[in-house]
């Protein structure tokens, strides 16, 4: 949420400003409800902004053009406190003159007090953010002190809360101060140029050479190098890191949207988050988890804490790794962990699912895990990102940046991921079915393709899409893994087409939701592979055939093969056949496709829907 960039160069022409854009236009993801920058000129600190997407800031840049300049920060916003207006977009101002500027990402909790604080001594405010409190603080600590870092560090030590905080003055050219406290900001290093950023997408067209900084960490960048501090003032050291991916991972590259390119990016995010998980005679090995063999087979539960998207992963891992381990897993929403009193020690692994690595209610999730003493590990897509570097463990996803608003290709990475975790687990233990690892994980190799393959026959998908713009309510429904994958279209199509959308277990149906279905009511169901236990493919037919009699029109996502569907489906899309605990790598693209065309259709923006942003980073 928000996006920050910080960029200082030798040269004085409109470097500053062309990277500050082009770092907020990678981060505006992030946010989009206002943007501004703020220059350092030989005249002072500059700033424009302005209320709406990147575009409304350009506009007004080109209309009045800010003076020349080596230093600069940029903002992208998503609001909290303060409506999306031009007052409230940053950079705020603060000090003597207004010669200070400073931007931020996160809340201040404590900013009421603070207010009344500053308003006693004379201040005024032109906002109603939190923001321009810090602002407004750092500024008077830099008149006091006459030094940017250190006026930084006397005020976050009084700001309670989650921030990333950047700021310049007018009196120190060539330096820009961040800190962080919950909240990202990393570093980017290049030749005679640094800069910050939200994430490294804000400087990768520059460098690929970062830094990652702590926890309460305070870093100064000038043309020549960087410094951090801890909040407490003593010297820290961030840590470096090369950033894999390129500038044109982070662009559309031919698609129309950052959604379609990501959604055709899947069979890679699932085969690059299988490479180098086996041993040449196939035995799963797990290098970066950094936790031991002996204290993981001591794991007696496992609750897996995240959000949205990541929380459906999460229950397709419960299907998963229960089936293959044997060990209870619970699913908890990130933000209902710490306050159901959950029943966590030092035999539970907490495992935290997150594409950012930053979302705040699953960071705090794990924190809470931790205090009670639970073993914690993160499946996360973000390097450097601070979820990981709360947890003991770390898998990586491989999905590269994903940058649409909507997780489609970190969502298949996340339960690539999970199964991963699930059959390297099963190894580990000795359990029932740990010799089905070897062969799982080579269905799960032929899996890329399958995604490929199916990704070529959305044209239906497309056509229904559009022809259904109109709709004004649509049904999900699915049994077993096809739960959370129905659970998934609907949050699709909620969120990207403003459609009200439900996603049910199908077996719940007849004991309420059933008096929604009229005639006509488009209801998709995900139906398990006919191979799944338990007759669950006969029972799901049934399902389809009790709203069809209804009048539903029933859309049938279907295996191939699988004719027992016919009679009941007004529609049916096909996916190549695959074991069925496997099958939400496949079940879950056309209902992306379906969400994404519908959207298209109906003329929305599909990258960034009202209302949300990438990186939920308060709480
Ligand atoms: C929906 C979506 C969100 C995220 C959720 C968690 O398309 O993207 O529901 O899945 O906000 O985000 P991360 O995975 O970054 O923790």
């Amino acid at each position: 949420m928000c996006g920050i960039v910080g960029y200082v160069g030798r040269s004085m022409d409109d470097t500053a400003l062309d990277v500050v854009m082009e770092g907020l236009a990678r981060l505006e993801y992030r946010g989009y409800d206002s943007a501004g920058v703020a220059l350092v000129t030989e005249d002072g600190v500059e700033t424009a902004k302005r209320a709406g997407k990147l575009e409304n800031l350009r506009s007004e840049l080109s209309a009045h053009p800010l003076a020349v300049a080596r230093t600069g920060i940029g903002h992208t916003r998503w609001a909290t406190h303060g409506g999306p207006t031009d007052g409230n977009a940053h950079p705020h101002r603060g000090g003597e003159g207004g010669r200070l500027a400073l931007i931020h990402n996160g809340i201040i909790e404590n900013f009421h007090a603070l207010k009344k604080e500053l308003e006693a001594a004379g201040a005024e405010f032109e906002s109603e953010t939190d923001t321009e409190v810090a602002a407004q603080l750092v500024g008077r600590e830099y008149d006091r002190l006459g030094d940017l870092t250190e006026a930084m560090r006397v005020v976050v030590g009084r700001l309670e809360g989650a921030f990333t905080l950047l700021a310049v003055h007018a009196d120190s050219p060539g330096v820009v101060v961040g800190a962080r406290r919950n909240s990202p900001l990393v570093v980017g290093l290049g030749d005679g140029e640094n800069f910050l950023g939200s994430d490294v997408a804000a400087f990768i067209g520059h460098t690929r050479h970062a830094v990652e900084l702590g926890q309460d960490q305070i870093v100064t960048i000038t043309p020549d190098g960087h410094t951090v501090i801890g909040f407490d003032g003593s010297p820290a050291q961030g840590k470096g890191y090369e950033v894999t991916w390129d500038a044109s991972a982070a662009e559309k590259g031919g698609y129309d949207t950052f959604m379609e390119k990501e959604i055709h990016e899947q069979p890679h995010a699932v085969g690059d988050t299988l490479l180098g998980r086996t041993k040449d005679d196939g035995e799963l090995v797990l290098d970066e988890l950094r936790i031991s063999e002996d204290r993981l087979r001591q794991v007696d539960r496992i609750t897996v804490v995240a959000c949205g998207t990541a929380a459906y992963a999460g229950m397709v891992a419960k299907y998963a790794i229960e089936h293959w381990t044997r060990i209870p897993v619970e699913v908890s929403l990130a933000h209902e962990f710490r306050y159901c009193d959950p029943i966590v020690d030092d035999r539970t692994l907490v495992v935290s699912i997150s594409q950012s690595g930053e979302t705040m209610d699953t960071l705090m999730a794990v924190k809470h895990a931790t205090e009670l003493g639970a073993l914690t590990l993160s499946i996360c897509n973000t390097h450097g990102s601070t979820i990981p570097r709360e947890s003991d463990a770390v898998l990586y996803t491989h999905a590269g940046p994903e940058i649409a608003v909507a997780s489609t290709k970190a969502f298949l990475a996340q339960i690539t991921a999970c199964y991963v975790l699930g059959l390297y687990l099963a190894q580990l233990r000795g359990e029932t079915y740990a010799d089905d690892a070897k062969a799982v994980m080579n269905e799960l190799r032929e899996m890329p393709d399958k995604v490929e393959d199916l990704l070529g026959r959305m044209g239906r998908v497309i056509e229904m899409a559009e022809f259904m713009a109109d709709s004004r309510a649509v049904l999900f429904l699915g049994r077993h893994v096809g739960f959370p994958v129905a659970m998934e279209g609907a949050l699709k199509l909620k969120e990207l087409a403003y459609i009200h959308a439900e996603g049910f277990a199908a077996g719940e149906l007849k004991h309420g939701p059933i008096a929604l279905i009229e005639p006509g009511q488009p209801v998709f169901v995900v139906v398990p592979s006919p191979d799944t236990p338990h007759e669950l493919h006969k029972k799901v037919v049934s399902n389809i055939q009790e709203i069809r009699a209804r009048g539903a029109r029933t859309i049938v996502i279907a295996h191939d093969g699988d004719d027992d569907v016919l009679p009941f489906a007004s529609e049916v899309i096909r996916i190549p056949q695959c074991p069925p605990m496997l099958a939400p790598l496949l079940a879950v693209v056309p209902l992306q496709v379906f969400a994404l065309h519908l959207a298209t259709a109906k003329g929305l923006d599909v990258d960034q829907p009202r209302n949300l942003a990438k990186s939920v980073t308060v709480e």
